[in-house]
């Protein structure tokens, strides 16, 4: 057993109930709330806004840990901070201007978060940990809750939990997809620290039960 931040994703709530669904997971014992952002283009599905953000936000102090899946974070950013995220992940994919966008993220007031896709090499962040407080390694293409975990990625979590060791970055490592128990100690065994489980969670009768499940198989 490990000491690692449980972060639920709404993605899997029951949508017509967030507020009973967030106090079901703070009150289970959440680390991070976690909220799956996206536009429809650089995902096919669309889901939540800032304005979901804000409304969120008085039923919770636990950490807001926002992960935008949209083309152009830049223009996002700000509003999402004003919403009251901690953390905001931005996709190493959909940026240009990455360490700008992180320095943005990092000026309004909170944490900032890069995300590779699967496919997606380490080595398109290494030049930016300087200005990174989260990395988070997709272990799924994302889009959808309830994927498989991508075995193939397993490796990459223990390179990156090298990259940043070696880097002196205290970062913290999560990793997003197909996290449930079956796969819990593969990935936290190779150097995740945060976990994002959306099914794992919100489909299983008892959120904490299931939280805690993770916990002691992590
Ligand atoms: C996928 C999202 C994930 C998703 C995880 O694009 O970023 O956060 O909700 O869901 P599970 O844990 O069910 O794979
Ligand atoms: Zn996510």
């Amino acid at each position: 057993m490990k000491n690692i931040i449980i972060a639920p994703s709404i993605l899997s709530a029951d949508f017509a109930n967030l507020e009973k669904e967030i106090r079901a997971i703070d009150v289970g014992g959440c680390d991070w709330v976690h909220i799956d952002v996206m536009d429809g283009s650089f995902v096919p599905p669309i889901t939540i806004g800032d304005n979901i953000v804000k409304a969120i936000r008085p039923h919770t102090e636990k950490v807001l840990d926002v992960h935008l899946m949209v083309e152009h974070p830049d223009r996002q950013v700000e509003a999402f901070a004003k919403a009251g995220a901690d953390i905001i992940t931005i996709h190493q994919e959909a940026c240009v201007h990455l360490e700008r966008t992180l320095q943005l993220i990092r000026s309004l007031g909170c944490k900032a978060g890069v995300s590779l896709n699967p496919g997606t090499p380490l080595s398109t962040i290494k030049n930016v940990l300087h200005c990174v407080d989260l990395v988070l390694l997709m272990s799924v293409n994302p889009g959808y809750g309830g994927q498989s975990y991508i075995h193939a990625v397993t490796d990459k979590i223990a390179e990156a939990r090298k990259m940043l060791d070696d880097a002196g970055s205290d970062a913290h490592l999560e990793v997003d997809g197909g996290v449930n128990a079956a796969t819990v100690a593969e990935v936290c065994g190779a150097g995740a620290d945060a976990i994002v489980a959306g099914s794992a969670v919100y489909n299983k009768p008892d959120y904490a039960v299931a939280m805690q499940e993770l916990r002691e198989l992590a």
